[in-house]
């Protein structure tokens, strides 16, 4: 079966038996890479059982990006507050990171609070009615619940159909994961208009005594609509990884529980009943990390452009996520991006995880930059390690 514009749908590669759907397949007009196009109709020929042919209903959609939106703390932090704290300057941070302030959330803030401020203001934008959202995704790996944060989103922005709401942690590649989730669900699923919110509060994880990572994060809320459509699609292609063994260069680790070895060298019962846990603070090896970055983001946005059939080229805007400068520079110059098509907030917000690819597209869009039509290649990374990319088309 072939969608509307002439490509096979997620959905259909799955049901095709012995036929692996590529990662990040390309579902645009004119191409299809890594797959070989096979009409599902046509091959359910003679010799197959009836229930082969019992193939459910198939929605055959594509997705845009209709409605965008941010929030961000009110206390600002300059990199000149953290050198009253830490032994660093204004000077060290904005040369090695390009970051100057960041925002920290504080008294009656909450992750919560700001993930529903952005989300409201994507709706705004998009014209669309808390009712009308059937799903919501809030990408976010400091959650305000263990068992995750998207149903009180739900509840707060007063959506009564109960839209499933479902968190997605994958530390600052979250927001990528998120929006190929929502596409995945969109064109597979049946679901018509999906919240993909981006939203963490690392500070609350942060060793503020530890001056090689204090000075680098800030929380942020960002949210994205994304609406099912008839027209061409506007996710061209993605590309998606991990590898746990970076971990051990990037992680917040739930802590040893002492309480437990305790017991256990009195010879009494081992690990029962279990202690309270809790989680380490981030732990990063910087230049591993950045190394990381440097090598397989552009990778993975050259793979991505790749199955659109583009190249560097053809996008309008390279929308990184924002850790450091140096990472965003190397990747333009590697990918031949001039710095003018370049998207960088981070000297005012610092790294704010899943939620600073929308905070930093919201303020593009609104700022009259990123216009209906343009192309952006979008990438995160981080901790898992993760990373990826999507080539999408605002509007
Ligand atoms: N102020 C002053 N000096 C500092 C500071 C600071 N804030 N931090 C470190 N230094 C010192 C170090 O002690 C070291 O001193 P030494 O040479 O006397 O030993 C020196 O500066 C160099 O330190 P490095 O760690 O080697 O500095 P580097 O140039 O690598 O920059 C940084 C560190 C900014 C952290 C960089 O490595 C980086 O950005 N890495 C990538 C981080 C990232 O992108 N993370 C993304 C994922 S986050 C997530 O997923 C949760």
């Amino acid at each position: 079966m072939a969608n509307a514009s002439g490509m096979l749908s997620p959905a259909v590669l799955s049901l095709r038996k012995r036929t692996v759907p590529p990662i990040g397949g390309v579902f645009r007009s004119g191409c299809c890479v890594s797959c070989s196009a096979v009409n599902g109709a046509e091959k359910l020929g003679s010799g197959v059982s009836p229930s082969e042919y019992r193939v459910p209903k198939l929605l055959s959609r594509g997705c845009k990006l209709v409605g965008c939106g941010s929030a961000v703390p009110s206390l600002q932090v300059s990199n000149d507050d953290l050198s009253k704290i830490v032994d660093t300057s204004d000077e060290w941070i904005s040369v090695r990171t390009g970051i100057r302030n960041r925002r920290v959330l504080t008294g009656k803030d909450s992750l919560t609070s700001l993930a529903v401020e952005a989300a409201n203001k994507a709706l705004q934008m998009a014209e669309i009615d808390p009712d009308d959202i059937d799903l919501v995704l809030l990408c976010t790996s400091t959650p305000e619940d263990l068992f995750g944060s998207a149903p009180q989103i739900q509840k707060a922005l007063g959506c009564k159909r109960n839209p499933l709401a479902y968190d997605i942690t994958a530390a600052c590649s979250g927001f990528v994961l998120g929006l190929v989730s929502a596409a995945c669900h969109i064109r597979g699923g049946g679901f018509s208009t999906v919240l993909v919110i981006g939203a963490d509060a690392l500070s609350r994880y942060v060793d503020w005594s530890d001056r090689g990572t204090c000075i680098l994060f800030g929380d942020a809320a960002g949210a994205v609509v994304v609406q099912a459509c008839d027209i061409e699609d506007g996710l061209f292609s993605f590309d998606l990884h991990s590898d746990g063994d970076g971990q051990r260069n990037l992680n917040a680790a739930i802590k040893e529980n002492e309480v437990d070895r305790a017991l256990g060298s009195n010879g009494s019962v081992l690990g029962f009943p279990p202690g309270r846990s809790s989680y380490s603070c981030i732990q990063m090896k910087g230049k591993e990390v950045f190394r990381f970055a440097v090598r397989c983001v552009p990778q993975s946005i050259e793979s991505a452009l790749s199955k659109a059939g583009l190249t560097g080229s053809n996008i309008d805007w390279l929308l990184l996520h924002q850790a450091n400068q140096r990472i965003i520079d190397a990747v333009a110059m590697r990918l031949e991006v001039p710095p003018e098509r370049v998207i960088s907030n981070l000297a005012n917000y610092g790294n704010t995880s899943a939620a600073s690819i929308p905070l930093a597209l919201d303020e593009a869009v609104r700022s009259g930059k990123v216009q209906p039509g343009h192309t952006i290649a979008a990438a995160g990374f981080g901790a898992g390690l993760t990373w990826g990319s999507a080539i999408v088309r605002w509007g």
